[in-house]
């Protein structure tokens, strides 16, 4: 269902779908690159702006190759593999069954081989060893590399953190579940850092934080769980790891993880790049490497759960509605103007000035193209939280129709109030 109102009404295309699709990348379409573009400022607002622990940053995706090296993702960003020997298909170990056989046909497996997950790629115009780098498959390590930088052009002081949107990579081998793993991804990271002794606190208040942001912003708390990791499910890097997961169509899933990654990158980069990278504390005149709380989301991923969240059908007299239920701040158009009756000029004029005037504040669209329930109903479909409807009464009495999504409820309002009404609305 999702899948196909995602193509169909422009939110989520395949990738090169023109050439057969490129497995596991993904195009946001009109409607999807504003879900997305809403859905970062979300994050942004509430974990750069509204904090003042908080830096943002925008590092390359290029990255000098020893940062590989330091992080470990070189040595030990892998998965086991084995192919059967019947079907063909391929299984990372850990969703193979006790009795080693192909959980899909019961065929005879292959010994296992380990996969190294990030991309490569080479710098310059000559393809050798020297030239070789990767594409990055976290955007932490840009925060780690940056540490010094912002704690001295800031002048922060510990605890605070650093915060990133960007593109990461993975040769993922094990696809599929839509936009739920794809090779090329989007991640909202926050590294944030703490004084050692203080990281299980901040690690605790870390998971409660990013769980109420999820909910804050419409996801039902049926469908959002916290999941601490077990000790042998850890990532190379972290001593502690709590997924909130989301109930997905395909079963509970990672949304994101919020991981206590100690003092492990800055160490590293500390012995790889020859750098002391301690912070020193003015005050205690302490000296000391920060533990680090890491809440690393994926935009993909919560672009997903909030559609799945979102969507209903209803059932309205004897006809049926799907709704996107989707919060005011990520629903892509905020309104839609709407002519009652399209061949009557001075109500198109009307329509079409309030459309240019409120698009000077929020995304909105002027549209004629159906009748006026098909409007409706189009609108409902893609989450527009407000249907501003210019009829034959607007001429004489300077009003119009402001239809609430989720209510039905309709409204007459002033044609010179309408902008105030709408962005007072949009804010509650
Ligand atoms: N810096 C830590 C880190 O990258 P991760 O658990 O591997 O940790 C964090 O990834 C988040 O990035 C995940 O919770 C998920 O939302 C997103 N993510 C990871 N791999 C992904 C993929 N292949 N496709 C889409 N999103 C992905």
């Amino acid at each position: 269902m999702i899948v196909s109102l995602c193509k169909r009404r422009g939110f989520i295309f395949q990738s090169s779908e023109i050439y057969g699709g490129l497995a596991s990348t993904w195009d946001y379409g009109p409607l999807g690159a504003e879900l997305k573009r809403n859905l970062k400022e979300a994050w942004w607002r509430s974990n750069v702006f509204e904090r003042d622990d908080v830096e943002g940053l925008d590092a390359s995706i290029l990255m000098h190759p020893s940062v590989w090296m330091a992080s470990g993702h070189v040595s030990s960003f892998e998965d086991t593999l084995v192919d059967c020997k019947s079907c063909n298909k391929r299984f990372k170990i850990e969703h193979i069954p006790s009795n080693k056989k192909c959980p899909e046909c019961g065929g005879q497996i292959t010994e296992a081989r380990q996969f190294n997950l990030m991309l490569k790629t080479h710098l310059g115009p000559v393809e050798e060893s020297g030239s070789l780098t990767y594409l990055r498959p976290e955007t932490a390590q840009g925060i780690f590399v940056n540490f010094q930088n912002v704690v001295n052009s800031m002048r922060k002081r510990v605890p605070f953190g650093i915060a990133q949107i960007g593109k990461s990579f993975r040769n993922e081998v094990t696809t599929g579940n839509f936009t739920f793993r794809s090779r090329e991804f989007e991640q909202m990271e926050i590294e944030f850092f703490v004084k050692p002794g203080t990281d299980e606190e901040w690690y605790r208040r870390w998971v409660d934080e990013r769980f109420n942001w999820y909910l804050k912003l419409g996801i039902k708390k049926e469908n959002l769980n916290k999941r601490e990791h077990e000790k042998t499910e850890l990532a190379h890097y972290a001593k502690a790891c709590t997924d909130i997961e989301y109930r997905f169509p395909f079963g509970w899933s990672e949304l994101e993880g919020i991981a206590n990654r100690t003092d492990f990158d800055l160490k590293q980069h500390m012995k790889l790049s020859g750098q002391n990278l301690e912070y020193f504390d003015d005050e205690t005149k302490e000296r000391y490497l920060p533990y680090v709380i890491e809440p690393s989301g994926g935009i993909d991923r919560s672009i997903l759960a909030f559609l799945v969240d979102s969507y209903r059908e209803e059932k309205v007299k004897d006809d049926k509605r799907v709704v996107l239920g989707l919060n005011k701040s990520l629903a892509p158009l905020k309104a839609a103007v709407l002519p009652l009756l399209r061949n009557r000029p001075e109500i198109v004029k009307l329509a079409k000035e309030i459309t240019n005037d409120l698009k000077k504040n929020f995304k909105a669209m002027y549209d004629d193209t159906a009748s006026i329930g098909r409007l409706y109903r189009r609108q409902d479909e893609i989450g527009t939280p407000y249907c501003i409807t210019v009829d034959v009464d607007s001429l004489s009495d300077s009003k119009v129709t402001v239809r609430d999504r989720d209510t039905m409820v309709q409204e007459r309002v002033d044609v010179a109030k309408i902008k105030e009404y709408m962005v007072e609305k949009l804010k509650s």
